[in-house]
């Protein structure tokens, strides 16, 4: 069956309205050209709107631009790009002033901006906005913003599919929105499609974070950094029938304590910090207490603190905890850790270049290297709102030098043909096998057995689908593919990175790894 796309014209395009999306957007405006924003799912649909924590800026009195940038490469356990680390702590204070300017409200103690403290922080600084709602309100902020650019349009419910490359430059993307093709060309592209949480059977990530940005990029012959490095949150709620829903790092920050199945604090005899050590750590060593009691959870407990303090404080944490019939004051809740968050991505300069020309990219989807081995908590939003703005400018001076997009090919796709495969069932298994062998703890025989499972997929890579679901799954087959190669070249440990053959840093550890493929021509 072929599939035939209608074409659209705009100056800039950005895939993706999370926080990097949208504040590329805002900045974009300022061109005075038309910049489309396209989104998958209902506008808001995004990590960004669920981000609890906070956002990390060295703002507070007792507090430094040099000690976040300290903390940040500290947490990256050796792997961060110096230059990324500095900008994002630099520019980070201005570019939160200006959302505030926007209208973000963050949360004060009287007139005072109130600053929380989380895992590997040696200060307090992560603003929040009621309680613990801290995406939400960037999110309302920047659409706020974007909608007084009436030269920003939005197409919603529009899954990309594929950037369209010729002559080794990006020029658009094919889009499929509800029963249509749309090939959208653009003077330049920014990419912000954020992470790939999905990709594992237990995630805080929403179901929008497939990997779709970082499974184009490649295809279009982009460089790949460190995927490997994936970060596994130390606590999400584990009830049975219940959604991974997060328990934030910052209950953790306010006094929570990790107990293990017979009741008794661990995390004291695995770092000096407690349970404010870096996140890696953290959850390695609830993986080692669940094993150790045989348990599949572990316990956060928060009844010392009181129950007017938790409501105030973590809101929305403590609602949604009863609607599961946990009561966050009265009992310690059963957690375990959970895939939250890609360090690795698309390799991008500091100023959001890819190696593709025309193609720019910023948020979760990007890797600058500013997380190196383990992201600092809270440090993601930062990113998104400073490297959004930074590749947007890239973007701008870039397309501003070319003539805006005319004519331009319609797209034909090929609908390929399964194999008598069930999508459904295949995404499941896919998300199981990625947990169990290139989970939390891996080595070379579960990279193995994940590499023997994945090839029975390998069909359904090249096989083109149109609907969200095709899209999507080839997306995670992919990037699937993309980690664990990544995870068998890096064979020591490092980081998120935790091989059970190899425990140690080895020699020539301090390395980024790379991957790139030919880009194909793809319709
Ligand atoms: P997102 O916010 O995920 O946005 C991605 C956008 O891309 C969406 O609009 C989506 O629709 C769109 N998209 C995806 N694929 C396609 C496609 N094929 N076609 C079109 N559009 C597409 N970080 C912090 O710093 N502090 C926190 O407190 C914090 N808490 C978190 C809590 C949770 C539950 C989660 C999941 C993450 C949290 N993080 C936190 C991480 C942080 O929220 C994300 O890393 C960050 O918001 C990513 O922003 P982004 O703009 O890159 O991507
Ligand atoms: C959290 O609130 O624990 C999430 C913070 C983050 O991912 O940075």
């Amino acid at each position: 069956m072929e599939a035939v796309s209608r074409v659209k014209h705009t100056d800039f395009l950005v895939i993706g309205g999370g926080a990097a999306g949208l504040r590329a957007a805002v900045e974009l405006a300022g061109t005075g050209c038309k910049v489309l924003v396209v989104t998958k799912d209902r506008p808001v649909e995004s990590s960004t709107e669920y981000a609890q924590g906070g956002v990390a800026v060295a703002l507070s009195d007792e507090d430094e631009v040099a000690i976040h940038f300290r903390d940040t490469l500290r947490a990256g356990d050796g792997l961060c790009r110096a230059e990324s680390v500095r900008t994002l702590v630099e520019e980070g204070p201005e570019e939160i002033g200006r959302l505030m300017e926007w209208g973000a409200q963050f949360d004060r103690e009287g007139v005072k901006l109130a600053f929380a403290r989380e895992g590997a922080h040696s200060r307090r600084r992560i603003l929040h906005a009621r309680g613990d709602s801290t995406g939400r309100e960037i999110m309302r902020t920047l659409i706020r913003t974007v909608r007084t650019h009436r030269n920003v349009s939005r197409l919603s419910h529009a899954c990309s599919v594929d950037l369209v490359v010729s002559d080794k430059t990006c020029r658009g993307v094919l889009v499929s929105q509800g029963s249509e093709l749309v090939v959208c060309y653009a003077r330049a592209i920014v990419l912000a499609t954020g992470g790939a949480g999905q990709l594992y059977s237990r995630t805080t990530n929403p179901l929008v974070a497939t990997g779709d940005g970082m499974a184009m990029a490649y295809r279009a012959g982009a460089l790949m950094e460190d995927m490997e490095m994936v970060q596994f949150h130390p606590t999400s709620l584990y009830v049975p029938g219940a959604p991974q829903f997060l328990l934030s790092e910052a209950m953790r920050g306010e006094g929570g304590i990790l107990r293990n199945a017979r009741g008794e604090r661990f995390m004291t005899h695995y770092h000096e910090d407690a349970e404010l050590a870096p996140r890696d750590v953290v959850t390695r060593a609830i993986v080692s207490e669940m094993v150790r009691s045989r348990s599949r959870n572990v316990y956060l407990d928060m009844t010392h603190l009181s129950r007017e303090f938790l409501k105030r404080r973590f809101p929305r944490i403590y609602a949604t905890c009863l609607t599961y019939d946990v009561d966050i004051a009265d009992e310690p809740v059963p957690v375990s850790p959970a895939a939250h968050y890609f360090m690795g991505g698309v390799h991008t300069d500091v100023d959001g270049r890819t190696t593709v020309q025309g193609l720019f990219a910023a948020g979760e989807v990007a890797c600058t290297g500013v997380h190196g081995a383990n992201r600092l908590a809270s440090n993601s939003l930062l990113e998104g709102i400073v490297f959004g703005a930074r590749s947007a400018r890239t973007a701008a001076a870039y397309g501003l030098a070319k003539e805006r997009p005319r004519g331009g090919q319609k797209v034909r796709v090929i609908i390929g043909e399964r194999g008598g495969h069930d999508l459904d069932k295949v995404r499941s298994e896919l998300r199981r096998v990625m947990w169990d062998r290139v989970g939390i703890i891996r080595c070379a025989r579960s990279l193995e057995q994940a590499e023997e499972r994945l090839r029975r997929w390998d069909r359904l890579r090249t096989c083109q689908g149109v609907s969200r679901g095709e899209i999507e799954l080839r997306n995670l087959l992919d990037v699937a593919w993309i980690v664990l190669e990544s995870a068998k070249r890096r064979s020591n440990s490092v980081g998120a990175h935790y091989r059970s053959d190899h425990k140690g840093k080895e020699k020539g550890w301090k390395r980024h790894i790379r991957l790139q493929r030919a880009p194909e021509p793809l319709f």
